[in-house]
């Protein structure tokens, strides 16, 4: 407990505030949040905002306020165990996209996390490192040698506590990676899933007999091949280490400087002239507002849909979209809300005539099954339960080569394309020499042979999870209207781009080649949906349209950091341009989505961006 002594230290903190501080000293309330002055403001308490809240709350004399929309978890099973794994209790509710112009209008619900830790607490649990050429761009991008990837590794690294799998366990399973490449001390715990499902096997060996590689180790920066998912479990309870777990319940106790409001939505970003001051939100649905404000910076942490929602509601945005909404300009920035990306994905389901079991359906199908798999899990042992519920424990991902071979005829087209062409009519110049800049990016790295483009994850019974990482195509965020409840328009513009469809096209034949090798032709796989009936590349190229999700919850980019003449919202300290005081930390200010998921990412980068915070404020 916080002895008084500690207390007095606090900077900023009168003993008779920091004495109000509630038993949980770090949970706070808006009566609280009224009397207290913070340092840092932090709008948004998931991943990142969580990593960096506990990096910089390290030192006693700093205050922050991390205000989060969601509230925190209540240690849930379907937060907790992979095995019974369910996002929706924490997810926004009724997100819907726009009409997605390239796949016949459909409008999607789309899930988003709104809970202490964000993505994290809900999702699944897949923690990869980028490779050499996605952080290699970023420096291109930003014109900044510290996001290269040989400077982001220490990040890495320090971010990282990997616990290794008993050594036979992994040989059996070919599970590899290279030891001084993980970090061992750091704050995010994580290991592998103890059990694999023997089905895999089968998918393992029909994959690498087309020509898929193991990979020794993603976190190399060279990730096309096939390899077992490390994942962000916590090898001792063996359940879920979230940020919240890792970046919060790990130092709360030791850290009344950090103080959590949750369930509390911020609305608003608060300005001296351009200058961030703080931040009004919302303390109850009924519209009740309060005011909180930051001596040293408002750091905006809300996600890709509500970092730019925030900006754009508070002044800072493309000036046409605030003038519709008679929204003081406080900075004109043609970028926020722009240069929108996630990995899209589609389920190609079978029927298996021979299938293997058990699989990961026999959770449901067979009860003796799932009660011998839960009592393993109860007694920490091997067990289904440690993989998230209806998913393998294998990535196979391929690059652009891997499905093209060297057929050049797409690629070509998409060299000989006018970028602008790829974006709707009317953008900002700005953002069209961004997007051609990342374009020229894209371009070379469909070349890259050790960069994948598309993961596949075989769910062990029924279905291939198959998700484009390097998409052509940008989509937006803009606010609808004034009010904070209304969600902002999603037009992800999932396959807009020309070449994103013929791609998907390639990978879809090269799962064929998986499922027609004689390791998966013994399970005896029926295309059912949506490829039922579907032979040429034509019917294949309509089935997707028809199918394709926009979003596999990995949104980002919508806050770039890129230079200003590139459509940027943030220089590469993440200060967002035109402002003091005021910078975007969230998976919004990558410049281009990743060849793989984005938590691990979050977890690194963050490290390197509280790093650059520090050096702005902090003596040492
Ligand atoms: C279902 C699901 C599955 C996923 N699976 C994986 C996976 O296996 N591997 C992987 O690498 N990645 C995965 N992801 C993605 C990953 O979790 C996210 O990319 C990551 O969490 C992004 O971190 P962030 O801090 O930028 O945003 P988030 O973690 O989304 O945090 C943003 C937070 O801001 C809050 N917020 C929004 N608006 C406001 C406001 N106005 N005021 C206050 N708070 C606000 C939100 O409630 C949210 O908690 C998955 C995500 C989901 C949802
Ligand atoms: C916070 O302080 C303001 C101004 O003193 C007051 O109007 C508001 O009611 C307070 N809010 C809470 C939740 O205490
Ligand atoms: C869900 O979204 C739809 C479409 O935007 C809207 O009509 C409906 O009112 C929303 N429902 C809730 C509960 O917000
Ligand atoms: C790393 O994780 C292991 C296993 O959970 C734990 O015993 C150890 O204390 C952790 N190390 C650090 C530095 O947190
Ligand atoms: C491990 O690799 C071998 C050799 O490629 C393969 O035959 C086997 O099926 C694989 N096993 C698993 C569990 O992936
Ligand atoms: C606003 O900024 C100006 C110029 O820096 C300063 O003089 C003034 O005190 C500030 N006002 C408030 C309310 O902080
Ligand atoms: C169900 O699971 C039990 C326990 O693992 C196993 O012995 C049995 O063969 C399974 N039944 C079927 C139909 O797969
Ligand atoms: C797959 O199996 C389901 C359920 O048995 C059945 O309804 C469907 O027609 C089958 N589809 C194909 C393509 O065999």
């Amino acid at each position: 407990m916080i002895a008084l002594s500690s207390l007095l230290l606090l900077g900023g903190l009168s003993l008779s505030h920091a004495l109000a501080l509630p038993k949980y000293a770090s949970r706070v309330n808006a009566r609280a949040v009224n009397t207290t002055s913070y340092d840092f403001i932090i709008a948004g308490g998931g991943g990142a905002g969580l990593s960096i809240a506990d990096r910089l709350t390290e030192d006693p004399n700093i205050n922050v306020l991390v205000i989060e929309a969601g509230p925190f978890d209540k240690g849930d099973d379907s937060v907790e165990i992979p095995g019974a794994w369910n996002p929706l209790p924490y997810a926004w509710p009724n997100l819907t996209t726009e009409p997605l112009t390239a796949l016949n209008n459909r409008e999607e619900i789309v899930v988003c996390a709104k809970v202490v830790g964000g993505g994290s607490v809900i999702n699944a649990m897949n923690l990869l490192r980028a490779t050499v050429a996605d952080y290699d761009a970023w420096a291109t991008l930003t014109d900044d040698d510290s996001y290269s990837w040989d400077a982001v590794q220490p990040y890495f690294i320090k971010s990282e506590n990997f616990t290794e799998p008993e050594a036979e366990y992994a040989a059996e399973n070919n599970i590899t990676w290279v030891d001084n490449l993980r970090g061992y001390e750091g704050p995010v715990r994580y290991t592998y899933a103890n059990f694999g499902y023997p089905g895999q096997g089968n998918w393992y060996s029909a994959a690498t007999s087309v020509g898929i590689k193991p990979v020794e180790d993603p976190a190399t920066g060279k990730n096309a091949g096939i390899f077992w998912v490390p994942v962000a479990l916590d090898p001792d309870d063996l359940t879920r280490c979230s940020a919240r777990c890792n970046h919060y319940d790990r130092v709360s106790d030791s850290r009344p400087n950090y103080h959590v409001i949750d369930s509390t939505r911020v609305s608003k970003i608060l300005f001296n002239g351009t200058q961030a001051v703080g931040v009004e939100y919302l303390v109850s649905a009924d519209g009740e507002v309060s005011q909180a404000f930051a001596s040293k910076e408002v750091l905006v942490s809300a996600g890709a849909t509500h970092t730019p929602q925030l900006l754009q509601l508070s002044g800072i945005g493309p000036k046409a979209l605030l003038d519709q909404f008679g929204i003081p300009v406080v900075v004109d920035l043609p970028g926020v809300g722009q240069n929108f990306q996630d990995h899209s994905s589609v389920n190609i389901l079978y029927n298996f005539t021979d299938v293997v079991t058990p699989n990961s359906g026999s959770l449901i199908t067979n009860e003796t099954f799932n009660a011998e798999q839960l009592a393993a899990y109860q007694n920490l042992e091997s067990s289904a339960y440690t993989i998230i519920r209806g998913l393998g424990s294998v990535f196979t991902t391929v690059s652009y080569r891997d499905v093209f071979g060297d057929d050049n005829t797409v690629l070509d087209e998409a060299k000989a394309r006018d970028p602008a062409a790829s974006l709707p009519e009317g953008t900002d110049p700005t953002v069209i020499a961004g997007y051609e800049a990342q374009r020229n990016i894209l371009l070379e790295q469909m070349d890259n042979r050790d960069m994948a483009v598309a993961v596949m994850a075989f769910d062990t019974f029924a279905g291939v999870m198959v998700s484009q990482v390097k998409p052509f195509s940008r989509g937006s965020i803009n606010i609808k209207s004034t009010n904070t409840f209304d969600e902002p328009a999603m037009d992800f513009r999932t396959a807009t781009d020309p070449i994103d469809i013929p791609t998907y096209v390639a990978i879809i034949k090269k799962l064929r080649q998986i499922m027609a090798a004689p390791d998966m032709a013994a399970m005896g796989p029926i295309e059912a949906f949506p490829l039922l009936g579907v032979q040429s590349d034509e019917e294949i190229a309509a089935a997707l349209r028809a199918s394709l999700a926009p979003s596999s919850a990995h949104q980002c980019c919508s806050a770039a950091m890129l230079p200003l003449e590139h459509g940027g919202v943030v220089d590469s300290n993440r200060k967002v341009y035109g402002t003091t005081n005021l910078r975007v930390i969230d998976i919004s200010a990558f410049p281009m989505a990743l060849s793989g998921g984005p938590m691990d990412n979050i977890y690194g980068i963050s490290e390197k961006v509280a790093d650059d915070i520090k050096k702005d404020y902090y003596s040492y």
